[in-house]
């Protein structure tokens, strides 16, 4: 659905590309940009770029970009109706001819409406007489009527149809209960329950929607929990359980655990900044989706091994996401949740303690590296030292490896200068196969052959080059259009893509239309609106002059025709060999 220009002209003008932006990323001046941390990959160091006059963002490390409605779409996983819609509610614009032919969008409102229906028939199934079983079962893990009302809890009866009867009662068809994962496809094709007696654990997004369900055997059976599978509205790979609460605890921190309960009791006991991943082990944007409500995680899984396993995988996407991690062990071979109940009364002060002594994580991983080495033998020293050193030369900072160098020195009894020097080699020896590395996907990235926006573009580089400086070009002089356009009309371009936005570009400017990136985002994909702000971001930040033009025009002309000149003799190799002959003949 194409929105009038005037719609999103003044969304534009409302929508403040530094204040939308502002609120996900922290973003500092620099000259005439704004740079942060990008928020679409892992990185230390900023190259995620708002270009403020322009309105636009480019991140010269993963190559996202766009306008302000791209970047909503990519930091709120929605589409571009919905992004426009978020950013217009944001504005308090009502959206013109609001879902003329937005399936999906009607769809995703139904998932959301059956799920809501379905988390209230839980709940009041556990009210219920059928669900007593399932009530006694929470009391007796110790949930207060509060918490179980907080959380929204609730009992899926036995049966085969009881939320089916119940929500198509309400008026959902049976497809509809199948979208939503809230039932499976009979062999009839009818729906068919598919939480059965199971405890059940409402998932809800940041905007309150329920997006999905956890749900728990209460005995022995297989499996433990059964969670909803990703959906239109449910991607288990970046939410997390709680977070809608845990948002708005007041606390600089998060706490992450491993599971439902353990989120919930630690919020009964006072710590609402608990979250949990959905069944699932932590993935990238879960890390990412914690960096922008906090800095510091403090990871408390389960003190079995698994649970340490899946610490040693989380511990470093969290760091990678900028944030700090400490690291909550808990004593004995327990969870969070059996640990404060373990405690009675006492368990949510016992926590408290725990949380207090918690170390960053140098220490925990210190702690790890000293573990199994027997320091009263010079082997179990240099092994100690050894894998100290290297946790060292992760850190950032020169401070800070320079204090655990003096701890490390008094600890072992050697001089801390032979620690550092120690660090720094094995930090020179980082850095070169870092170089190494750089340099082969450097080389990888020329010759990848799979450039999915532009693929034709590793092929023919010399025409792209000047093809993508022209379109800047054209652009930034929307006055030179008619002339440039005149010199190289868009047949006259080498590649698709670049002919694609060159065309778009050069229609609007003669239909005299702005042009700003906020009306490309309409035509193009998130990856391609990427490589639109490339080529706006690689431009000389003068402009270029009409001579430069000038020599780009000429060397997409030239390119262009060696490519039709190369395609005529694969057309008429017979006819060359002929008179090679007629040549040959002739010498003769
Ligand atoms: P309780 O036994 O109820 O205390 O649960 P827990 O949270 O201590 O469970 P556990 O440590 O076994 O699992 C942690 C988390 O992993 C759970 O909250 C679930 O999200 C997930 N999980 C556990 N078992 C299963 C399973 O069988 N299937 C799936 N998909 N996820 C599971
Ligand atoms: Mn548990």
């Amino acid at each position: 659905m194409a929105l009038p220009d005037s719609f999103i002209q003044e969304l534009k003008a409302r929508s403040d590309i530094v204040d939308v932006i502002s609120s996900y990323v922290n973003l500092k001046r620099t000259g005439r940009n704004m740079v942060g941390l990008c928020p679409f990959h892992g990185e230390k160091t900023p190259s995620f770029h708002v270009n403020v006059e322009n309105a636009y963002f480019h991140c010269f490390g993963c190559g996202a970009g766009g306008d302000v409605i791209t970047f909503i779409r990519r930091i709120e996983n929605l589409d571009y109706m919905d992004a426009v819609r978020l950013l217009a509610q944001r504005a308090g614009m009502t959206v013109p001819t609001e879902g003329v032919d937005d399936k999906t969008a009607r769809i995703r409102a139904r998932i959301f409406e059956a799920n809501r229906e379905a988390a209230r028939f839980f709940h009041r199934m556990l009210y219920s007489p059928q669900g007593a079983q399932a009530l006694a079962y929470l009391r007796g893990r110790g949930l207060k009527e509060s918490t179980i009302k907080h959380f929204g809890l609730g009992y899926a009866p036995p049966g085969r149809f009881a939320l089916v009867d119940a929500l198509r009662e309400k008026g959902f068809r049976d497809n509809e209960l199948v979208t939503a994962n809230l039932a499976f496809a009979g062999r009839r094709g009818n729906a068919v329950d598919r939480f059965v007696d199971r405890v059940m654990f409402p998932i809800i997004d940041l905007r309150g929607n329920v997006i999905a369900f956890g749900g728990r055997v209460m005995g022995d059976g297989k499996p433990k929990y059964l969670n909803t599978s990703d959906t239109l509205v449910f991607r288990k790979s970046n939410q997390l359980f709680a977070l809608n609460f845990a948002k708005n605890s007041g606390e600089q921190r998060l706490i992450l655990v491993e599971g439902y309960m353990d989120v919930i009791a630690l919020h009964q006991a006072g710590f609402t900044n608990a979250v949990a991943t959905l069944g699932t082990a932590l993935a990238v944007d879960h890390a990412r989706l914690m960096a922008r409500y906090t800095k510091e995680v403090i990871v408390s899984y389960d003190s079995d091994a698994a649970g340490q396993k899946a610490a040693d995988r989380a511990i470093p996407m969290l760091r990678d996401a900028g944030l700090t991690v400490r690291v909550l062990a808990i004593p004995g071979s327990k969870d969070p949740d059996e640990y404060i109940r373990s405690f009675g009364e006492q368990g949510p002060a016992r926590f408290k303690q725990l949380l207090d002594a918690t170390g960053n994580d140098v220490e925990y991983r210190l702690q790890k590296a000293k573990s199994g080495c027997d320091l009263t033998t010079a082997e179990g020293k240099i092994a100690y030292l050894n894998a100290a050193v290297s946790v060292l030369a992760t850190l950032d900072s020169r401070m800070e490896q320079e204090i655990y160098a003096g701890r490390l020195s008094e600890e072992v009894g050697i001089q801390k200068s032979a620690v550092m020097q120690q660090v720094d080699k094995l930090l020179r020896k980082r850095m070169r196969s870092a170089q190494t590395r750089q340099v082969r996907e450097i080389q990888q990235s020329v010759s990848a052959q799979r450039d999915s926006v532009n693929p034709q573009r590793a092929a023919h580089l010399r025409a792209a080059h000047a093809e993508e400086a022209l379109i800047a070009y054209v652009i930034n002089n929307p006055d030179m259009a008619k002339n440039i356009g005149e010199q190289m009309p868009p047949e006259g371009m080498v590649t698709d893509f670049n002919r694609r936005v060159y065309q778009l570009v050069m229609g609007r400017i003669q239909e005299g239309r702005p042009v700003d990136l906020m009306d490309l985002s309409q035509e193009f994909s998130m990856e391609e609106m990427g490589r639109i702000t490339q080529i706006l971001s690689s431009a000389p930040p003068t402009g270029d002059t009409w001579e430069s033009a000038q020599e780009y025009i000429r060397v997409i002309r030239l390119e262009k025709e060696t490519l039709t000149a190369a395609d005529i003799p694969s057309a008429g190799v017979e006819d060359i060999n002929k008179y090679l002959e007629t040549l040959k003949e002739l010498k003769k």
